[in-house]
């Protein structure tokens, strides 16, 4: 008996900082899935269309900081950007709000440990599309909180550079998180789930 709990111990101990350390939501929880990456990530690729020469409405991919929320148990699921219109990306953005996002757990430990390979669906990945939009002022408070926590150099970012805070405004949200293809959840269930 005593035995045996030696042996079971340290077994169960294991198990749970497993589940604590990958804490990814059961696969057919596809919104709690989508809210777990998003907020796992510190990043995202963004793709708009692009409104330069020579590339005027072609797709156009590109790495943004983002955060949902603090570092904690859950975010808000809202991705929100630190942005400046000098980039890029948000002068497309400013021709044409319409963007896509993609987040995946490959940007984490997760998938490196698991030996899943970033295009496997079981290393999960989210696909999000809609528009950028600036957030208002009642909303600035969080979105500040949000990033600077999570990307402490941003408040040394060049003043002159007309920084300002916006937001995915998901309207379509695709899943990636199991065999079988992509899952749709909408951003009411997205929103409302307990990640
Ligand atoms: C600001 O945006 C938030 C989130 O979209 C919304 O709930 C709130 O009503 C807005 N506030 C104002 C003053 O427009
Ligand atoms: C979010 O996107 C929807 C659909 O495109 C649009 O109707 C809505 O006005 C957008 N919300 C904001 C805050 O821009």
């Amino acid at each position: 008996m005593g035995l045996w709990r030696l042996r079971l111990l340290p077994c169960a101990l294991l198990a749970l900082v497993a589940a604590g350390a990958s804490g990814i939501p059961p696969h057919e929880d596809a919104a709690r899935v989508a809210r777990y990456v998003v907020h796992a990530c510190d990043w995202g690729a963004l793709a708009t269309l692009s409104a330069q020469e020579p590339l005027r409405g072609r797709p156009f991919s590109n790495v943004f900081s983002l955060s949902d929320g603090p570092a904690g148990p859950r975010g808000s699921g809202v991705p929100y950007f630190y942005l400046t219109p000098l980039e890029v990306s948000v002068r497309d953005l400013q021709v044409n709000a319409y963007a896509s996002l993609t987040v995946s757990l490959a940007q984490t430990p997760y998938c490196k440990k698991k030996g899943y390979d970033p295009q496997n669906p079981l290393c999960a990945h989210i696909i999000f599309s809609g528009t950028v939009d600036k957030v208002n002022d009642t909303e600035t408070d969080f979105a500040k909180l949000a990033l600077f926590s999570r990307h402490p150099e941003m408040e040394s970012w060049p003043r002159d550079h007309n920084w300002f805070f916006a937001k995915f405004n998901i309207t379509n949200i695709w899943v990636l998180d199991y065999f079988g293809g992509l899952k749709t959840v909408t951003p009411e269930e997205y929103y409302n789930v307990t990640p």
